[in-house]
């Protein structure tokens, strides 16, 4: 019998109290999603849920989650989650697993390495102090919807940098909403009914879908037509070929792989953003800190994404909020056959749960960790319990590409607001995250003050 077979103990791992008849767990997981995956810390490192009539895994031990995300990524593949978004991604490297998933990883890795990401640098920084510079004084900004429009433009002009490019945007910023909620309702479906029935918003979706794969393809066409290299993503994705075939990408690959960066990356920085502004709204002291810090490089003209690594504090902030509310909070992977996790032994096909918001709010890893206070990670204050525990863009083979490219946008975004802006919360009622596929701050307002200097 082999090690992966063999289980350690007899019993199984402690299931949650509180499951109901036929729902399981399935109303505290809609309802109080967050406190639901906090609690289940105290029931051991493994414990079993209860979705419905299914029976799933969730890891509260940053070890073992170590184990299913590094050491034995082969056995535990993506999950469901991933495999239903396939009708809005298709084979792009965020949906699929195995050997075309390395496949297309070794692709497009190159084309966010750190030269890569300081050339898109410019353009992040055009777009956001643009748009920062037209917000409104003292009027209540919604500012999830202000760092989304903000988030989709960067993406979209970091991919298509041509004429075309720029009437890409207005069709990005049209589709990708329609497809980032099809995406949610699909992935938090359990029962798969949803791509069954004609569902409301059937038609949008296909809408979405047409128009954007159609501007797509005229870009990709563009592109191959003029063979002129660009400093863009769709360069380098183009540019990308397979060391064993020594063939590039098809153009149906192509899209998957740009629609696949367009739903990982808006959402997911235009939620640090708004999370990183809540913060500091309720940190004065921090803002006040940080300001000086974006002053100093302002004042010498330098250029912000030319110079993050200066940028201390701000990339504190940044992964402190990243801490605090880890967009992808709530992960899944499925065992691919009979095996073993933790001693208990797991049947093929189980569904393993993860929470990088549970983890990141575990007091044993974490001190103090409701608290937002970004000096947490100054030199000799981060130990290897907590860089071991802290991993808001997930480990091993599926681990983001795009780290460096959202730690870029939304450090530039922050100097930018900070040597323009004193942010101020709306009221002094806490934000709500509301725990959708990613964590939103539920109806964030501020109102922002232009800075006396
Ligand atoms: C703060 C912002 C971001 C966070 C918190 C984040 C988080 C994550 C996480 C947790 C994963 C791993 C998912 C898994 O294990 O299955 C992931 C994968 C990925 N991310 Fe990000 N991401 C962010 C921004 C971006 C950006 C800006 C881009 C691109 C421009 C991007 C592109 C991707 C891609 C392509 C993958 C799939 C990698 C693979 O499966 O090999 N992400 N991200």
């Amino acid at each position: 019998m082999s090690p992966a077979l063999r289980p350690r103990r007899t019993t199984a791992p402690t299931t949650i109290p509180g499951a109901l008849p036929l729902i399981g767990h399935g109303i505290a997981l809609a309802r109080r999603r967050l406190q639901f995956l906090q609690a289940a810390r105290k029931y051991g490192p493994l414990v079993r849920v209860r979705i419905g009539p299914t029976t799933a895994y969730l890891i509260n031990d940053h070890k073992l989650l170590h184990q299913v995300l590094v050491t034995d990524a082969a056995r535990f593949p993506r999950g469901i989650h991933f495999r239903k978004i396939q009708a809005v991604a298709g084979n792009g490297i965020i949906t699929t697993c195995g050997a075309p998933h390395r496949r297309q990883r070794k692709l497009v890795l190159p084309a966010f390495n750190h030269t890569r990401v300081k050339m898109y640098g410019d353009v992040m920084h055009e777009i956001a102090s643009r748009r920062i510079a037209t917000w409104p004084q003292d009027t209540p900004i919604d500012l999830k919807s202000e760092f989304i429009q903000l988030a989709t433009t960067v993406g979209t002009r970091c991919l298509f940098s041509s004429e075309l490019g720029e009437s890409a945007v207005r069709v990005v910023e049209r589709a990708l909403p329609v497809l980032t909620r099809q995406v949610h309702l699909r992935a938090m479906d359990p029962t798969g009914l949803l791509e069954m029935l004609p569902a409301p918003g059937r038609h949008r979706f296909n809408k979405a879908m047409t128009e954007l794969n159609s501007t797509i393809q005229q870009i990709i066409t563009d592109y191959r037509k003029n063979g002129k290299e660009k400093a863009d993503l769709l360069t380098m994705l183009m540019a990308a070929t397979d060391e064993d075939t020594g063939h590039g990408m098809d153009d149906q690959q192509l899209r998957d792989e740009v629609v696949s960066i367009l739903l990982a990356s808006a959402e997911t920085t235009a939620l640090t953003l708004s999370w990183a502004c809540y913060e500091l709204g309720r940190a004065p002291e921090t803002q006040r800190r940080l300001q000086k810090e974006a002053d100093s490089m302002l004042a010498d003209r330098a250029s912000i994404p030319e110079n993050l690594d200066q940028l201390d504090l701000t990339r504190r902030i940044t992964k402190e909020t990243l801490r605090l509310y880890p967009p992808t909070y709530f992960l899944s992977r499925t065992a691919a056959q009979d095996t073993e996790l933790g001693g208990y032994r797991l049947p093929e096909g189980s569904i393993v749960l993860y929470s990088f918001y549970s983890q990141h709010r575990d007091p044993s890893l974490f001190r103090h960790p409701a608290r937002f206070d970004p000096d947490r990670w100054l030199p000799g204050r981060e130990d290897d319990v907590t860089s071991a525990a802290y991993m808001p863009f997930g480990e091993g083979i599926h681990r983001c590409v795009g780290e460096g490219f959202a730690y870029a946008e939304t450090m530039t975004t922050l100097a930018l607001i900070a040597g323009l802006w004193d942010l101020q919360p709306v009221s002094d009622q806490p934000v709500r995250p509301i725990a959708d596929l990613t964590l939103v701050p539920d109806g964030l307002r501020m109102t922002v003050c232009r800075r006396k200097r």
